[in-house]
């Protein structure tokens, strides 16, 4: 039952809407854990939430989540299965730029389920060096197809055969024939090579691996009968994958206000590079520096808008209303909110400045509203109810940390004393400054010269899929909104009501006086 008048007044006066709430703290920079939001009246239910939202016109993703550009967080692998889970990943800008051109064109020309690149077994190798790369890499198969060196299919090497018994021998000895294997072509494959890969495994009991050739028999992908049953049934998911008009999923890229050798913009090289990103199918460009309200970083925001009118832009980062307000008079459609949140930032420590995120983000929306631009709280998100919290505010999320840890972000899996990690690095340390960021930070690429890094370089505990760790933070975003009563996320954002928590507060929001035997994520 809805309340009554005076209930809801009584509410009213502990329970307030964001500008009545944040404008009572105005002294007091506020973080996702200094706040909480009240329940309200509600029939919705989570499980029937929306979570869809615009940034700007032709970019709509089906959930509110970005991955972070940072070099231990998204490359293509990364921005394929945000896409594929109705988000976005932003490709980061610490490689050659040739480089960032074919990890936009991986992610545009993915073909869902098919293996573009698997790993291959040369016919000379033996089969104590395919046991070998097993062991080095972690791969959880043991069967892979054998490629000479022009790239033919020559057969495929059975699991069953990959044992150390056999060791000694060769993998031409011991392959499935090329006339035993069993492949389609690309031009086979039609519009829908999922139901056509379903189909074979149909045709064909027995047999879970299906190669995929181009016309002079060369290896053009692999599908396993296990990923096709899992598309399959995600085909029924409440979150679609974020595609363009052309049915190929979205991707955006990360570029910096890059500077010549007079310590000028350097517009040629931008514009041929931003040129090449939009020709491969760029959905999004970002102009990534740590501070968005800057003259480079406005010239480059408004040479890239009068260049390609219909992009859409994300620059950042801002965390002022000013900031926000310049951003999008340079044509930014999106902007980044996000001065020292971060979990591996060390910029409030090193230059003293930034603004706790919340308050951040509040003061920032006012401003996107007037001036009809999305925002991206970027940082800071350690858990799903803090990005209720920044929905509240902002269009989406940006998330590094969250993501570091998964198999699909760069890098190798490390252990140290017997528990798993991947390398998570701020673009702000001195080893990815060393590496191109440099110019996000205001510094030159030059490592002998001094400068003072921002970020640190860590681990994250390796953790399970994006999928996995999407499923439980959407969980965590309908069951928010499910206690405000709020079916989609511009309801969420009219449905808000904040109060502060006091530290016996925070403390009494975690598990308390027990023992815990499983976390709960
Ligand atoms: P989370 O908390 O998700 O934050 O790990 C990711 C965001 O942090 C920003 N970022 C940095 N900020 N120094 C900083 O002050 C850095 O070295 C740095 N590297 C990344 C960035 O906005 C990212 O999305």
């Amino acid at each position: 039952m809805p309340a009554t008048k005076e209930s809801d007044s009584l509410d009213a006066k502990f329970y307030k809407p964001a500008d009545a709430f944040f404008a009572g703290y105005s002294h007091l920079g506020l973080t996702y854990d200094d706040v909480t939001l009240a329940t309200r009246y509600s029939e919705v239910l989570p499980r029937d939430t929306q979570l869809d939202t615009t940034l700007a016109e032709g970019l709509q993703l089906n959930i509110p989540v970005v991955s972070s550009d940072m070099d231990t967080v998204t490359e293509s692998r990364m921005a394929i299965a945000m896409a594929l889970n109705g988000g976005l990943g932003l490709i980061h800008y610490n490689m050659p730029e040739r480089e960032q051109l074919s990890e936009v064109s991986r992610v545009k020309n993915n073909v869902h389920g098919l293996i573009q690149e698997p790993i291959k077994a040369g016919p000379d190798q033996l089969i104590g060096e395919v046991l070998e790369l097993i062991a080095k890499k972690r791969f959880a198969f043991s069967t892979f197809p054998v490629v000479d060196g022009q790239g033919k299919l020559v057969g495929l090497l059975s699991g069953h055969v990959v044992k150390p018994r056999y060791a000694k021998r060769k993998v031409a000895e011991l392959l499935t024939q090329r006339s035993q294997v069993h492949t389609l072509t690309k031009k086979e494959l039609g519009r829908d090579p999922i139901a056509r890969a379903d189909k074979f495994f149909t045709d064909h009991p027995g047999i879970n691996k299906l190669l995929v050739v181009d016309d002079q028999d060369r290896l053009h992908g692999l599908f396993t009968m296990s990923d096709i049953e899992r598309i399959t049934q995600e085909r029924n998911a409440q979150f679609k994958p974020a595609r363009d008009a052309h049915f190929r999923l979205i991707c955006g890229a990360a570029v910096s206000a890059t500077r010549n050798a007079f310590g000028e913009l350097d517009r040629e090289r931008i514009l041929t590079h931003v040129g090449g990103l939009v020709e491969r199918g760029l959905d999004a460009v970002a102009v990534s520096t740590a501070h968005g309200h800057s003259r480079g970083v406005g010239d480059a925001v408004r040479m890239l808008r009068d260049a390609f009118p219909k992009l859409p832009i994300i620059a950042g980062n801002v965390s002022s209303a000013a900031g926000v307000e310049f951003l999008a008079d340079c044509g930014a459609n999106v902007i980044k909110v996000g001065q020292g949140p971060g979990s591996i930032c060390t910029t409030r420590i090193v230059a003293g400045v930034g603004i706790p995120q919340l308050t951040a983000l509040y003061v920032s929306s006012r401003a996107a509203q007037k001036k009809r631009v999305a925002l991206l709280a970027d940082g800071g998100i350690s858990k799903s109810g803090d990005i209720v919290k920044a929905l509240t505010l902002a269009q989406a999320v940006i998330c590094g940390g969250l993501f570091a840890g998964c198999p699909e972000a760069p890098g190798e899996v490390l252990e140290i004393g017997g528990k798993l990690y991947k390398q998570y690095r701020g673009m702000g340390s001195l080893a990815a400054m060393k590496e191109g960021s440099a110019a996000r930070y205001g510094h030159t690429p030059d490592p002998a010269r001094k400068v003072a890094p921002e970020g640190v370089e860590a681990l994250k505990e390796a953790s399970g899929s994006v999928d996995r760790v999407l499923a439980q933070l959407i969980g965590g975003i309908q069951a928010g909104m499910g206690y405000l009563g709020a079916a989609n996320l511009a309801q969420l954002r009219e449905q808000a009501r904040f109060i502060r928590v006091s530290p016996a507060g925070q403390r009494e929001a975690a598990p308390h006086d027990v023992v815990e035997l499983k976390t709960g994520s």
